[in-house]
């Protein structure tokens, strides 16, 4: 297993390009399945999910084809309903072939995703949702069994605005017969992402982006060509990097409206944030501020973030407090910080950070992708050597993320394992 080295105590400075969003490619080449012909794909980031994504969509019968960062996807040839064990446990988000299957094919079995490190993570508002609109749904031996003739259009309420239960429902309703209304929808740019790539193959969605999204169903989709929008989550890890270790790094091609929660906090803790057009520009300041963060849905502070701010806080002057409402097990972090010296106190869903002087480097173990990028992160700050072990936690959501900070001046080499 590779690791990864870092020598920290610089500062970064310089530009980057952020890579395609992971969570908006995921649902955006699924929903291939939904047209017959080939769909094209344009800055789709080179991650581990999206190797698994073509290989799931490989096994249902799709065409698959790539060129660097470009990838062509033929739903036509969908000829197989079920999405096995070994190939769902690899990547949760395949259980977002879930509703596309049942609209094309009229039926799916799908292994149940299950919990991982971050909490259980169940899928009740999908199976919920996809019975509203008509589908028979069965839990047998660890695989959601779904069926329906023609789904039908319904009134959806969503308990919690679920990202992926969004998604799902939404590729589950463009082709059911009447409308559909999702009422307490999520609004991540990934979902309005994926809305945008369904209208263009012809589907009839007004409201995303809100909490409510109306759907009319048509009777077929086609094929589209569209490009990644860029993964909010990876720039905004590099924004907190130049706030982290006082330096100047500008973002060159980011999407400042996705990201006005964290350019917010960033302002309260001291750093100079600069926006123009697609570019976001970070300078770190001497004095890093306690601020106090609660990760709310979309367009709240985001939990896909919170791993990363708690850094910035652990070298902050004073007490912060860090409210995780998402995910019931997301400060697994925490105790490799710790290990690296920050202070931090945890109650529930809620960390207390006391700043201290400096981190020190250390070895520390990967356990999530998130948890994986505030470790680097310590590590860039931290005084000394720290090795980061489990990196293929990292290699899921970001693509050669130790290259890009390397071209910030960071001292930091991946080492094969
Ligand atoms: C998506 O996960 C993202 N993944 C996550 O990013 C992100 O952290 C999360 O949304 C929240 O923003 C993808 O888009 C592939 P949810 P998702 O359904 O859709 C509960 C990363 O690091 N819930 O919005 O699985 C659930 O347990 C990943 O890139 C139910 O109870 O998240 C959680 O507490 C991590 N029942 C809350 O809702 C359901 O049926 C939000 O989950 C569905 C969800």
């Amino acid at each position: 297993m590779d690791k990864i080295v870092i020598q920290g105590g610089r500062p970064l400075k310089g530009e980057v390009r952020i890579s395609g969003a992971k969570n908006a490619a995921l649902p955006i080449l699924i929903s291939s399945l939904l047209t017959d012909g080939w769909n094209t794909y344009s800055n789709v980031p080179d991650l581990r999910d999206i190797q698994s994504t073509k290989l799931l969509l490989s096994s249902l019968g799709a065409g698959v084809e790539s060129d660097g960062d470009r990838i062509k996807i033929n739903g036509g040839g969908m000829c197989n309903h079920e999405a096995s064990y070994d190939l769902v446990r690899k990547m949760r988000a395949s259980i977002l072939v879930l509703g596309p299957l049942v609209a094309r094919l009229k039926k799916a079995r799908v292994s149940l995703p299950g919990g991982c490190a971050i909490g259980a993570r169940p899928i009740n508002l999908h199976l919920k949702g996809l019975a509203q609109l008509g589908a028979a749904i069965e839990l047998k031996h660890g695989y959601v069994e779904a069926s329906a003739d023609h789904l039908k259009g319904n009134e959806i309420y969503l308990d919690i605005p679920t990202v992926t239960g969004t998604e799902n429902l939404m590729m589950a309703a463009v082709l059911a017969k009447g409308v559909t209304v999702l009422r307490n929808a999520a609004r991540e740019p990934e979902v309005v992402a994926l809305a945008d790539v369904l209208i263009k193959m012809g589907a009839k969605i007004e409201g995303a982006g809100t909490s409510v999204m109306t759907i009319e169903g048509v009777s077929s989709l086609k094929p589209v060509s569209v490009s990644i929008i860029p993964d909010r989550i990876e720039a905004g890890t590099f924004m907190v990097s130049a706030a982290l270790t006082r330096g100047d790094i500008t973002i060159l091609n980011g999407e400042p409206d996705h990201l006005e929660a964290l350019i917010h906090k960033l302002r309260l803790s001291g750093a100079q944030v600069t926006v123009e057009d697609k570019s976001i520009r970070v300078q770190g300041s001497n004095e890093i501020a306690s601020v106090d963060v609660k990760t709310l849905p979309y367009p709240g502070f985001p939990t896909d973030m919170q791993a990363q701010f708690m850094v910035l806080m652990c070298v902050a002057r004073g007490f912060s407090v860090i409210s995780e409402t998402i995910f019931e097990n997301r400060f697994i972090h925490v105790s490799e910080l710790k290990r690296m010296g920050a202070d931090i106190k945890i109650s529930g869903n809620t960390a207390m950070i006391t700043g201290v002087p400096a981190l020190s480097g250390a070895p520390v173990m990967a356990t999530d992708l998130r948890a994986s990028a505030s470790l680097i992160l310590a590590g860039l700050v931290a005084v000394g050597t720290s090795e980061i072990n489990r990196v293929y936690h990292l290699d899921r959501g970001y693509e050669s993320i130790e290259k890009k900070f390397a071209n910030l001046g960071a001292a930091i080499k991946r080492v094969k394992g």
